[in-house]
């Protein structure tokens, strides 16, 4: 009962969940704005999984070449395979250019071209003229660690504004109440302390759920948490179909190599020897769209043509390029070539591997960071932002280095709509007893766990069935097993998890099972709502429904689970229209490379 525990109440205008680049982002400008902020993290904020963003940021500003944001728009809305609601596209790319130049003015150190602009590399789907030009170098660089750079400076500008941290805090749930949100509870890792923050606003940053996967770029912190709080709360969660497999993970490690290495010239090779995208996109090649690319590997290596003892992998080339921009644009991912697969990339092909990287789906939101309920209507005081939300500007597959603008773009907007929307300094409503006393039961319940199946096995049980049945490709059967196979880790969860295996404990025990309930929800979802879509769509590939059906389909999955496990999922519209007359949308048409 909660009597037994003592809750440190605090009350600000706005809390921001997380502090990676959506988090810190929409924290500095509440805090610019002059609003009481709290940003609560359970990691140090510059260890959030920004930091591991190499790539680049993407804004049509024309330094290496004519560029446009119509074009980036046309670019986004093909890559998201037309599932993208065009007025955020729109908004993204065309507040991408100040958006970035902002950045620069905050202190980012980009890269520079000779005559001091930022650099810009190309990017795969990143096109000009309405995808009938050349290739577009749009993707504003900061050698390969452009998230470290970001993350760092944002930080910095955030504690300068004075915006408070709660750092390794973990919050455990919402606190809802008549349909609208007035806070959260966390638990402070250090010392167990529990406090309830309330505020005008909450806006949820906590980042994408890719620890789902066995395989995966993500850092193992990414386990949805902001998602699996909605779930909890009977929201829903948007589109969780789409996930996207980066190409070029280490074989056997997961650890990305940029994208940007192919844009900087980088190729792919089968175990012929042979280039084999210029068959998959004859005019796009190794710069195809992300999910173009993954396939096209996991086809190679199905049908026999993959390299390595086991033919299970794929070569990345780099070995031809002059060892200078290695050294200038890629140094990052020639020190995790040689760490991770002992390759001296200015000699040798990088073996590499579609890896779990990106979720589409999340928080759904309408271009301001609002957060909208399974009937549509905004929730009163709770927002999204980055990986954890969907807008949806990235629809069925993300175009590379359209995360960090992502991010960037709408914690600006988050905390603008704060600051027309809020009055500083008025105290926000709390919640009544029972809303704390639910959680802290849930807690308790979890806490003392002593089941059979300790955490971590069946957090691998979860990932093996995810990466077995719900990646590349899909089919029925394929789905249909691996949601039996999730239901059993569901129940599981709810009967038999024994919270540490160990005869003490830790604190970080007890917050890898709440982490893991996150990922099971959201887990349970992406796989029911991949059996629910028979077409193929971006990143969803079903081997049983090769074509994208938009009489069908052309539509949002909006997705919610009950106490039993239960899932639920209706449809939205996407919207086709744009938001101003400065641009018309892109009708339908098909998606080729
Ligand atoms: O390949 C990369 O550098 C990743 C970028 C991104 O996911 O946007």
């Amino acid at each position: 009962m909660t009597s037994s525990y003592t809750f440190h109440d605090h009350f600000f205008d706005c809390i921001v969940a997380g502090a990676g680049g959506a988090g810190l982002r929409a924290t500095l400008g509440l805090a610019e704005k002059g609003l009481h902020t709290a940003c609560i993290s359970k990691v140090f904020p510059t260890r959030s999984h920004t930091v591991a963003a190499q790539g680049g940021i993407s804004a049509s500003l024309g330094n290496m070449g004519d560029d446009d944001w119509r074009w980036h728009m046309f670019d986004t809305i093909k890559g998201s395979d037309w599932l993208g609601d065009q007025d955020a596209i729109e908004y993204m790319v065309k507040e991408a250019v100040p958006a970035v130049v902002e950045l620069e003015h905050y202190g980012v150190p980009f890269s520079r071209t000779e005559n001091g602009h930022i650099y810009q590399r190309a990017f795969g789907g990143m096109t000009t003229e309405f995808g009938k030009g050349k290739p577009a170098q749009r993707t504003c660089a900061a050698a390969d660690r452009t998230g470290h750079a970001i993350l760092h400076t944002l930080y910095q500008q955030a504690i300068r504004h004075k915006a408070n941290f709660f750092i390794e805090y973990f919050i455990i749930d919402l606190l809802m109440e008549d349909n609208e949100c007035r806070g959260v509870l966390a638990w402070n890792l250090d010392d167990g302390s529990l406090h309830r923050f309330y505020a005008q606003q909450t806006i949820l940053a906590t980042g994408g759920y890719g620890r789902v996967y066995f395989s995966a770029t993500s850092a193992h912190t990414c386990t949805g948490d902001g998602g699996g709080m909605c779930l909890r709360a009977g929201l829903p969660l948007q589109d969780m179909e789409f996930v996207q497999f980066h190409p070029t993970g280490v074989y056997g490690a997961g650890v990305l190599i940029t994208e940007g290495a192919r844009g900087e010239g980088g190729y792919l090779t089968n175990s012929e020897g042979e280039r084999f995208m210029e068959r998959y996109a004859p005019s796009a090649k190794d710069l195809a769209s992300r999910d173009v690319v993954s396939r096209s590997m996991t086809i190679e290596i199905n049908e026999n043509r993959g390299v390595g003892d086991h033919k299970d992998h794929i070569f990345l080339h780099l070995d031809h390029l002059d060892p200078k921009i290695i050294h200038e644009r890629l140094p990052g991912i020639a020190e995790t070539a040689e760490i991770f697969s002992s390759v001296d990339l200015t000699r040798d092909p990088i073996p590499v591997i579609p890896t779990c990287h990106y979720n589409m789906g999340g928080i759904p939101t309408n271009y301001k960071g609002q957060a909208i309920s399974a009937s549509l209507d905004i929730i009163p005081g709770l927002m999204a932002a980055g990986e954890a939300a969907c807008v949806s500007v990235h629809g069925a597959n993300r175009l590379g280095s359209n995360s960090l603008l992502d991010l960037i773009v709408f914690g600006r907007a988050a905390a603008e709509h704060c600051g027309n929307t809020l009055s500083p300094g008025k105290k926000p409503p709390t919640t009544s007893p029972h809303v704390t006393e639910a959680i802290i039961q849930r807690l308790d319940a979890i806490r003392h766990a002593n089941g059979s199946v300790p955490t971590a096995s069946l957090r691998d049980q979860m990932q093996k069935t995810m990466q077995q049945h719900c990646a590349v490709f899909r089919t029925d059967n394929l789905l249909k097993e691996g949601v039996e196979k999730m239901n059993d880790v569901f129940n599981t969860f709810q009967n038999h998890i024994q919270t540490s295996d160990r005869s003490m404990i830790w604190n970080s025990d007890l917050m890898e099972t709440l982490e893991l309930e996150n990922l099971i929800l959201q887990a349970k979802t992406t796989i029911e709502c991949a059996l629910k879509r028979t077409e193929s769509r971006g990143a969803h590939a079903r081997e049983d429904f090769p074509k994208r059906d938009d009489k069908k389909w052309l539509f949002h999955s909006l997705a919610s689970i009950n106490k039993n496990g239960k899932i639920s999922m209706k449809k939205r519209p996407v919207n086709l229209n744009t938001l101003t007359d400065e641009v018309q949308s892109v009708p339908l048409q098909q998606r080729v490379y």
